[in-house]
C-alpha cells in the first residue's frame, strides 16, 4: 500500500481528486471551513439520527453533486485521541475495500490535532484492513483493490504526519510479516523456514544473521532446547540475526522469541480439539522478526540482537518423557514434568545464549501459557520483569503503539512450585499463577542482564470467525526498540 500525506485545507475536500473519501468525525461539531455539500447532509444525517457519533457508526454518500470523489463515506470516532481515530479508520476501511475504489484519502472534519501517533496509527488500521492471507488459498484472490491512501493534513501537522507515516509504514510491514508467518500452517511455516524468513531479510537490510543446526546446539550445550527439538523429524534451527546502526561497542538491545512451529504437547498431549491452532507457536519469533524488519527500516542509531529458537514439539519414540532431567546450557538442571511446557524450555537456553552480547537489556517474547490467557484475555499481552523502570518503559510504549501490556507480579513467593527432589528445578509449577511460575522459570536464566518477559499467548492470535494472527506485538516491540537510542 502506498501511504502519503497530503496538505489541503478542509474547505476544499470537494476538489479532491480519489475513488473515495472517508472524512472522520470527532465531535457533534464540524470545523466551520467545510464545504456545505458535506456539511449540509451530515448535519441533516445527526439531526435525524440516521448518523450518531459513536464508534463504529458510518454514513455513506453516493455521487454528492459537486463533490470530485464519487464515495464518500463520514465515520465516527469518540474522542480525538490515536486509538478512537484509528477506530474510526478501520471502520471506513472496512467498508471502502469492499467497493471499486482504487484510492483512498483521509481527512478529520472536527477541530482536532493530528500528531505522529494518529498518523502511524491509521497507516496500521489501513494495512490491516487490506490484509489478506492467500499462500495456502489462492482464490482467495478477491482482495480489495484499493492500493493507495493519503491522510489530509494542515502545513502545522505535516511534520509530525510525516514521521508517524514514515514509523507506520515500518510497523505495519512488520506486523503483516508476523501475521503472515502465524498463518502459515506447520508444515510450511518451520524452523528452516522461519530460518529462511531472517536471511531473507537479512539480504534486504544487510543484516548478519546466522542459522545454527542441530550439531552447532549440542556443541554449545542447550540441552533443555534439545530435549523439545528431540521429538521431531524436522529439523530444528537457532536463528541469531543482528542490526548494526550504532558503533560495535555500544551494548545491543537483545530481543528473543519463542518459535515453536507446532505445538502437540509432546508425550504430555494436548486434547485434540483447536490444536490446530498451535501452529501460532512461534508467534514470538514472528514478532521479533518483525520488529527487526521495523527496526532495520527506520535505522536508528542503536544496535539489536535478535534471537529465535525454532522447532517442533512432538510426541515419538524419541521424545522426552516426563520425568526426563536435562542440562541447560547454564548448567542448571530441569526435570520436565510436563512436556507441554516446552516453550519455557528453549527459551531458557536462548536467554543464556544472549549473554554473549553483554545485552543493554533482553526481553523475550513468547505464546508462553493458557493460564495469561486466562488472566489477561485477548486484549493485554503479560509483561513481566523485575526492573521497575524496565517495566516503565514497556507500558508506556505499550500505550504509544495502541498494543497495550499488563505488568504481572513476581513475588518469590510464586516459585515454589518450580522446586524438584531431581533437578534445579521443575519445568513447571501448580495450575495456579501459570503464567507467573513460567515467568519465573526463565527468571533464573537471565541474572546477567535487565530482562523482561511478554506472554503474548492471548494476544498474537484471534480465535473465531476472523482466526488467524493478529501480528502482535511488533508495534510494542519497535516502539521500545526505538526508545532504547542513547
Ligand atoms: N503454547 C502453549 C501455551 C498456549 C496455550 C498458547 C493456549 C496459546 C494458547 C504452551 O506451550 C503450553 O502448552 N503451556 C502449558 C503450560 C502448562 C503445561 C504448565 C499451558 O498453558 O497449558
Ligand atoms: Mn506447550
Ligand atoms: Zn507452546
Amino acid at each position: 500500500m502506498d501511504f502519503k500525506h497530503q496538505l489541503a485545507a478542509t474547505s476544499t475536500l470537494s476538489k479532491l481528486t480519489t475513488d473515495a473519501l472517508v472524512l472522520v468525525v470527532s465531535g457533534e461539531t464540524l470545523v466551520d471551513e467545510l464545504d456545505a455539500k458535506f456539511k449540509t447532509p451530515i448535519t441533516s444525517a445527526l439531526a435525524s439520527g440516521d448518523f450518531v457519533v459513536k464508534a463504529g457508526k458510518s454514513l455513506y454518500l453516493h455521487h454528492i453533486e459537486g463533490v470530485k470523489a464519487p464515495r464518500v463515506w463520514v465515520v465516527a470516532a469518540t474522542g480525538n485521541t490515536p486509538k478512537a481515530f484509528k477506530t474510526a479508520v478501520a471502520t471506513a476501511l472496512n467498508l471502502v475495500k469492499a467497493s471499486a475504489a482504487k484510492n483512498v484519502v483521509i481527512a478529520p472534519i472536527s477541530a482536532m490535532e493530528l500528531t505522529d501517533a494518529h498518523a502511524e496509527a491509521v497507516v496500521c488500521a489501513v494495512e490491516d484492513a487490506v490484509y489478506l492471507y492467500r499462500h495456502t488459498k489462492p482464490s482467495a484472490a478477491k482482495a480489495s483493490s484499493l492500493n493507495a491512501a493519503s491522510l489530509v493534513c494542515t502545513k502545522a501537522e505535516v511534520s509530525a504526519v510525516q514521521k508517524g507515516l514514515v514509523r507506520g509504514r515500518a510497523v505495519a510491514a512488520g506486523v503483516t510479516l508476523a501475521r503472515e508467518c502465524a498463518n502459515r500452517p506447520g508444515n510450511h511455516c518451520t524452523p528452516t523456514y522461519l530460518a529462511d524468513t531472517a536471511k531473507k531479510l537479512g539480504k534486504e537490510f544487510a543484516l548478519k544473521v546466522e542459522v545454527l543446526d542441530r550439531k552447532a546446539v549440542e556443541k554449545l550445550g542447550m540441552g533443555s532446547f534439545l530435549a523439545v527439538a528431540q521429538g521431531s523429524e524436522e529439523p530444528l534451527k537457532f536463528i541469531v540475526a543482528q542490526y548494526q546502526g550504532a558503533a560495535k561497542t555500544v551494548a545491543p538491545v537483545v530481543l528473543v522469541g519463542k518459535g515453536i512451529t507446532f505445538d502437540t504437547g509432546g508425550i504430555s498431549i494436548k486434547p485434540s480439539a483447536e490444536m490446530d491452532e498451535m501452529k501460532f507457536d512461534m508467534g514470538g519469533a514472528a514478532s521479533v522478526l518483525g520488529t527487526l524488519r521495523a527496526v532495520a527500516e527506520l535505522k536508528p542509531k542503536l544496535n539489536l540482537v535478535v534471537i529465535v529458537p525454532s522447532c517442533d514439539n512432538m510426541p515419538s519414540g524419541k521424545a522426552v518423557k516426563p520425568g526426563d532431567v536435562v542440562t541447560s546450557m547454564s548448567g542448571q538442571t530441569i526435570e520436565i514434568l510436563n512436556t507441554d511446557a516446552e516453550g519455557r524450555l528453549i527459551l531458557c537456553d536462548a536467554l543464556t545464549y544472549a549473554e554473549r552480547f553483554k545485552p543493554a537489556v533482553v526481553v523475550d517474547v513468547a505464546t508462553l501459557t493458557g493460564a495469561c490467557v486466562v488472566a489477561l484475555g485477548h486484549h493485554n499481552s503479560g509483561m513481566f520483569s523485575n526492573d521497575d523502570a524496565l517495566a516503565e518503559t514497556l507500558l508506556a510504549c505499550s500505550r504509544a503503539s495502541l498494543d497495550p501490556c499488563w505488568r504481572m507480579p513476581m513475588d518469590e513467593e510464586y516459585e515454589e512450585g518450580l522446586k524438584s527432589n531431581f533437578a534445579d528445578m521443575g519445568n513447571v509449577g501448580g495450575r495456579a499463577g501459570g503464567s507467573i511460575t513460567a515467568a519465573l522459570f526463565l527468571k533464573r536464566f537471565t541474572s546477567k542482564y535487565r530482562w523482561a518477559h511478554l506472554d503474548i499467548a492471548g494476544t498474537a492470535w484471534k480465535s473465531g470467525a476472523s482466526k488467524g494472527g493478529t501480528g502482535r506485538p511488533v508495534p510494542l516491540l519497535t516502539h521500545f526498540v526505538l526508545s532504547q537510542v542513547a
